[in-house]
């Protein structure tokens, strides 16, 4: 039977440190800010962005919401980005993904000012990261990295399968994992032979979208598995992209949904945003 990771605890360190940090930055006079902007009604986004304020309120840093009607067009909401970016009591920027079909997303990262970009979506930031010199941590693959960490398990020279490859977890994923000398492949739609290729990953991170993608007979006896997943079932109840029923007796260690990933994402914003701050003023 493996060993649950427990990302709500984790998470906790991490925001603990952040809330002790930002305690002496308020010292210094220094309140770091997180501005949160969402556009439309999408209720997944709602709760995300709930999170995302609730935690600001636990690390001691300000939030301030924008939320916008699902009929604003591009031009405002890039006015909106540029009112932020120009504002020294912002220094973190998040605009909740997904955006409106009207809106395209490409341009809304792109106008946000690559130092508030706590996401870390912004081009630069992302050639930062393929760089491996970066000022930002992308949210969620940071938040698996810690995890894994948690276990005790060295990454360096590990096997290392992601399944996925979006911008947003799939390819940082990767490149986090490489920068800590992993051998990784990345799956995905097109994959031939997934199965056998997930089955030799000492670490596996499933960031695919789809309930239960994957199965017992595809996980290596001992495996670190990592759970990206956050899919809603017809029932209304969460469930991951991994099996976990039937993958947790042959894993060595494994993320629950909910409680895994999720609170991670956070922490890491947390941090982004302390960072962001720190580094507006000179202080990193
Ligand atoms: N939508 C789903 N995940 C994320 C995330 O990490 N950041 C933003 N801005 N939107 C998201």
């Amino acid at each position: 039977m493996s060993i649950l990771i427990d990302g709500k605890k984790i998470s906790a360190q991490v925001k603990e440190a952040v809330a002790a940090e930002a305690a002496a930055l308020r010292e210094q006079g220094i309140e770091p800010g997180l501005a949160v902007v969402l556009v439309g009604d999408d209720p997944a986004s709602r709760v995300y962005v709930n999170n995302k304020k609730k935690a600001c309120d636990f690390c001691g840093l300000r939030s301030m919401e924008y939320a916008l009607p699902a009929s604003t067009s591009e031009a405002e909401l890039l006015a909106l980005i540029a009112q932020l970016n120009a504002d020294p009591a912002v220094n973190g920027i998040l605009v909740q993904l997904p955006l409106p079909s009207q809106i395209c997303e490409e341009h809304i990262i792109a106008a946000i000012d690559p130092r508030k970009d706590v996401d870390a979506f912004h081009p630069v930031n992302v050639g930062k990261i393929m760089i491996g010199d970066f000022d930002f941590l992308p949210c969620t693959p940071a938040g698996c990295i810690d995890l894994i960490d948690s276990t005790g398990v060295p990454i360096e020279g590990k096997r290392c399968v992601v399944i996925g490859r979006s911008n947003i977890v799939g390819k940082p994923m990767a490149m986090l994992l490489l920068h800590r000398n992993g051998t990784v492949t990345i799956c995905h739609s097109r994959t031939k032979n997934l199965k056998e290729i997930c089955k030799e990953a000492d670490i596996l991170v499933a960031a695919v979208g789809k309930p239960r993608f994957v199965t017992a007979d595809m996980v290596k006896e001992g495996a670190v598995v990592i759970d990206v997943g956050m899919n809603r079932l017809p029932d209304g109840k969460l469930c991951g992209d991994v099996d976990f029923e039937a993958v947790s007796p042959i894993a060595g260690y494994i993320t629950p949904v909910p409680g895994g990933v999720g609170p991670m994402t956070i922490a890491t914003l947390m941090r982004n945003t302390l960072k962001a701050a720190k580094l507006q003023n000179g202080l990193a």
